[in-house]
């Protein structure tokens, strides 16, 4: 066994303990210290950080007119939208149902579209042919813009609006 100097039997009646347990007590207490520090920077770093959710955009390009023949319904399910051309024009639909926000499907052999969720049926304008829907599917808006189609579904419009080309 390891015998006591002077010093440190000096050390030890004056209750200042051993060199090497004060230098263990001053580190762990650095430690501690440094920990809260970089803890404490991460929370500052965290709260200042800005939190952005990156959505994708609601105004997108859907192609050039002549890409949609007339009398037709392009499903973009993707991007949750109908492009409907008539004889008239162009209109957009979105494809969310209004009744628990499933995604509608264009039935193109009963000319409908339809909720796979809990059978909602809508005309192609839009319109609700059968509930639980509560509402017609929303019209959204469209432009075009060098030569592009361009759908925009954060702008509901009236249910009778149509884009003449
Ligand atoms: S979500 Fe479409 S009918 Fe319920």
């Amino acid at each position: 066994m390891k015998e006591r100097t002077e010093k440190e039997n000096q050390m030890e009646k004056d209750g200042k303990g051993s060199p090497d347990r004060r230098r263990f007590l001053w580190l762990s207490g650095l430690g501690a210290f440094g920990a809260t520090g970089v803890g404490g920077a991460a929370v500052v770093a965290d709260f200042i950080y800005p939190k952005v959710l990156f959505e994708p955009p609601t105004a997108f390009a859907v192609g050039k007119p002549d890409n949609f023949p007339v009398n037709s319904v392009t499903a973009d399910y993707a991007r949750k939208v109908y492009v409907v051309r008539t004889e008239v024009g162009f209109f957009a639909l979105s494809a969310v149902c209004t009744h628990l926000g499933c995604i509608t499907r264009w039935e193109e052999d009963q000319e409908i579209i339809a909720c796979p969720c809990h059978g909602s049926k809508f005309n192609r304008d839009g319109g609700l042919l059968q509930g639980p829907a509560p509402r017609p599917l929303r019209r959204i808006a469209i432009r075009l813009e060098d030569g592009e189609l361009i759908v925009d579904t954060a702008v509901e419009v009236e249910k009778d609006a149509v884009l003449r080309v």
